[in-house]
């Protein structure tokens, strides 16, 4: 089945076709990011008007990378939720319109779950064997830090997540304060490999660190408000030289994705699951890649990593996603809304194993 896949939820405009939820025939992406980086962060209205300008060509892109005319798909999926909800109607309308057109069965699908299925877009054989469940996945984006835990039968929990802000928003607004551009997750990751990541002892958050207990129903959970504001009053009034720049950028990273990395493999020993899955625009992070292959390797945890061009937000994973709802029957209306959070109740995950919707 030829799915095509429409992403519009932030700051990237991207189309994709894959086969069969797992042959990514084309995959363009039309990138935001020089746009937003004067506020330092995504303006939704902004957003919105880019898209406008970027689906057609985009779409076009992909189609034509594929060789393929739209009445020739098989389906269409679009990222329906979570996201900027100017940003994301302009996908979804598209998306309506081409389907008005064809009459090609289409889903909405969430974005969130496209984070994770990318990690398994050049893996079936992991989704197929029972021998992966239940998997955890480790969700770190610019709007998410989850922990999911994925049943063979394709029920989803999330047993984690944070309380404030997401891992990647945590990095995005230490680069702000320290002035040194946006998105702030790949410029921190490039500075730390220049300093000290022991130099500063940055608060994480949630670990029982400093003699302060947590509390039983947050032992999942993330907090990175207070590791941002540490680093505030840490630089406040200072001139920092490069190499102490280098060293705080090293140590906050380093504070940030341990925690990651503590939770991860505590909630994956405590659930029992088979397999670790890092996905999402944080995934991309050298630091945390290192650090969570040699933590799972002591626990004799296996861990998947997503490849870095299916981290960050790309058409690939919502198109690989549609595929199993599509074979599996599920249509939306052309009426199908658009929403800006993730559901309390995240539905079956269409890829898992047994899953039957
Ligand atoms: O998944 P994504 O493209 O969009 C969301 O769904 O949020 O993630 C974007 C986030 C940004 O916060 C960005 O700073 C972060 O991913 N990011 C990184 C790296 N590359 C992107 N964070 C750390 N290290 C990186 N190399
Ligand atoms: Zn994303």
């Amino acid at each position: 089945m030829y799915i095509l896949g429409i992403e519009s939820s932030c700051d990237e405009t991207a189309a994709s076709v894959v086969v069969d939820g797992h042959q990514v025939l084309s995959n363009v992406i039309s990138s935001q990011i020089k746009l937003h980086a004067a506020y330092g962060g995504v303006i939704p209205e902004l957003a919105a008007r880019e898209h406008l300008k970027n689906v057609y060509p985009v779409v076009e892109a992909a189609l034509r990378e594929a060789n393929l005319k739209p009445q020739e798909l098989d389906g269409l999926a679009v990222t329906s939720h979570p996201g900027l909800i100017p940003a994301l109607l302009v996908g979804n309308a598209y998306a309506k319109g081409l389907v008005a057109a064809t009459g090609i069965p289409y889903v909405g699908v969430n974005h969130f779950q496209g984070h994770l299925y990318a990690a398994f877009l050049e893996h079936p054989e992991l989704l197929a064997d029972p021998a992966s469940y239940p998997i955890l996945g480790v969700v770190v984006s610019g709007g998410h830090t989850a922990l999911v835990l994925v049943q063979e039968d394709g029920r989803a929990k999330i047993v984690g997540t944070t309380l404030d802000d997401a891992a990647g928003e945590a990095l995005d607004k230490a680069a702000k304060i320290l002035n040194l551009g946006y998105p702030g997750g790949p410029i921190i990751d490039r500075l730390a490999k220049l300093g000290n990541e022991n130099k500063y002892d940055f608060p994480r958050g949630l670990i029982g660190a400093a003699g302060k207990p947590v509390p039983a129903e947050h032992k999942y959970d993330f907090s990175f408000s207070g590791v941002k504001t540490s680093l505030l009053y840490q630089v406040r009034d200072r001139v920092l030289s490069d190499s102490e720049l280098n060293d705080v950028v090293a140590s906050y990273q380093a504070a940030v994705m341990g925690v990651l990395v503590t939770k991860a493999t505590m909630a994956a020993r405590d659930f029992g699951a088979k397999l670790v899955c890092l996905c999402g625009g944080v995934a991309c992070n050298s630091y945390l890649r290192a650090a969570m292959k040699d933590a799972c390797e002591k626990r004799g945890m296996n861990l998947l990593l997503t490849p870095p061009k299916y981290c960050t937000d790309n058409a690939a994973m919502i198109g690989g996603l549609g595929y199993h709802f599509i074979k599996q029957g599920k249509k939306d209306l052309l009426d199908m809304p658009v929403s800006a959070r993730l559901p309390q109740d995240l539905g079956i995950f269409p890829f898992a194993r047994n899953a039957k919707l």
